[in-house]
């Protein structure tokens, strides 16, 4: 049997496993999912195990521990650090799901729960293409380091102590991750850039306390209003940010590249049909896929304070609250940007109310050259996986780690997205579609293989 035969002979016993790894409801942000988040990290230890490593470790940190595996058994052969995570996103708003978010369940081809995409599934592929090479060959073609960590989706604080304390240990020759989309269905996808993100929280307070509204309305501030009037004034008309400085130093495009990002098989019509609003809008003068890949955006993600239970509460709210973000690219440097961004908030701010602005946290962008020999293996291996081109590609989300990475060791970063664009992720009903998870496994067994040629 050779290896493509190997894994489709065992499509029922890895979409029997993954079903078991998407049932730990392993969220990260709330302190509650604690026991989940450790039977998560063990869970990943043990199929590690299983899959051929011999040291695997459960790394306590501060926070959430991270596993760690290695196999170093293929003397004069390349050492890959795959890297992944295991945490999920909170699955609320629970009653929008179709079927539970930590029940997994299969509709029309793709499995439906949270972390399907995000990142359970993905992780799933690579160790699973890895236990077929090891049960087929007893070894692994490279030596392969294994750091699957629990904390991607609240910022990866404790993985960054963890790198900067065991830099021997994480030596590689590459870094390959597989937590990002493909452009499209039936488009396999390198993605060579990402953008980096700030994320920040402001807290207003005007009166000392809530007020009756009939009895001091008309002469006291209202912090709720001034919050909304502050995000009403961070963009332009032509929908740019209007942060003094906010776009200094953002790399412009070469032509090439501007060109070959434009020519992608990117398709508006399925772009249109994700998104579902009754219109669109971006910064003028860029494509769509340049604003959502290349250029830096100030997005509002939650606004709140007030009376919001039912029926009505006639009330001036002494406090309001807002959560934001900025999405930033190459050229940006997430630790400056923050200054401009609180020195404009502050400017805007009337003198009737007070403000706490906090930067929650940092993270920069990633772009690198696509002509590394790495990513020709890779464009070869998808498509022994897929029977389609790889294309070259941008994305607009952030992983923090792959720019710690790069920048500490200079590595080369190969970024394989199984996920889709329209997949649901962070979202309800987020899914898998279960041709690229099959396929994945079989593309990255061959990337594995083939990267022992390097
Ligand atoms: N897997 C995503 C990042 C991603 C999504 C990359 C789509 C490319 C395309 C990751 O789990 C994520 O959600 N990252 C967060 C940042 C993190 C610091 C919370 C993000 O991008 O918002
Ligand atoms: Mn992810
Ligand atoms: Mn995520």
């Amino acid at each position: 049997m050779n290896l493509a035969e190997f894994i489709d002979s065992r499509r029922e016993q890895h979409l029997a496993e993954l079903t078991e790894f998407l049932r730990i409801s392993s969220v990260s942000a709330k302190s509650e999912h604690k026991p989940d988040i450790e039977r998560a990290a063990h869970w990943v230890a043990d199929h590690l195990r299983s899959a051929g490593f011999q040291t695997v470790e459960v790394v306590p940190t501060a926070l959430h521990p991270l596993v760690y595996a290695e196999s170093l058994t293929a003397p004069g052969k390349p050492t890959i650090l795959f890297y992944g995570h295991y945490d999920v996103q909170p699955a609320e708003p629970l009653h929008l799901w179709t079927t539970p978010a930590f029940e997994p369940a299969v509709r029309n081809g793709n499995i439906y729960g949270r972390g399907t995409a995000d990142d359970k599934g993905q992780v799933h592929i690579h160790i699973k293409a890895l236990q077929s090479l090891h049960d087929l060959t007893g070894n692994f073609p490279v030596n392969v380091k294994v750091l699957i960590e629990g904390e991607e989706e609240v910022g990866s604080v404790s993985l960054w102590n963890f790198v900067q304390q065991n830099k021997e240990k994480l030596k590689a020759d590459a870094l390959v991750v597989s937590d990002t989309s493909m452009l499209g269905k039936g488009v396999p996808s390198i993605t060579y850039g990402l953008r980096g993100l700030n994320y920040y929280q402001v807290e207003l307070t005007g009166p000392a306390r809530d007020l009756h509204s009939g009895v001091y309305g008309g002469a006291v501030p209202n912090p709720l209003a001034i919050l909304s009037e502050l995000f009403a004034k961070l963009h332009d008309k032509n929908f740019r940010v209007t942060v003094p400085g906010f776009y200094d130093g953002v790399h412009k495009l070469s032509k090439t590249e501007r060109k070959a990002l434009n020519a992608l098989p990117w398709n508006r019509k399925a772009f249109y049909e994700a998104v579902g609003a009754p219109g669109y809008c971006g910064e003028k003068g860029f494509t769509t896929v340049e604003q959502l890949w290349t250029r830096p955006t100030l997005e509002l993600n939650g606004i709140w304070g007030g009376y919001q239970g039912e029926g009505a509460k006639t009330v001036i709210p002494a406090k309001a609250y807002a959560k934001f973000s900025t999405r930033l690219v190459p050229g940006q440097d997430p630790k400056r940007i923050a200054r401009p961004v609180e020195k404009h908030v502050r400017k805007i701010l009337p003198k009737t109310v007070s403000c706490k602005f906090d930067v929650l946290s940092t993270g920069k962008p990633w772009s690198a050259p696509y002509h590394a020999p790495i990513l020709q293996r890779d464009q070869a291996a998808l498509e022994k996986g897929f029977k389609k081109k790889a294309v070259f590609i941008h994305e607009g989300g952030s992983i923090p780690f792959v720019t710690q990475m790069y920048d500490t060791f200079k590595v080369p970063c190969v970024l394989i997205g199984f996920g889709l664009p329209d997949e649901n992720a962070h979202a309800p009903d987020e899914h898998l579609y279960l041709e690229n998870y099959f396929s994945g496994i079989k593309a990255i067994a061959h990337f594995y293989q083939d990267l022992a040629t390097l």
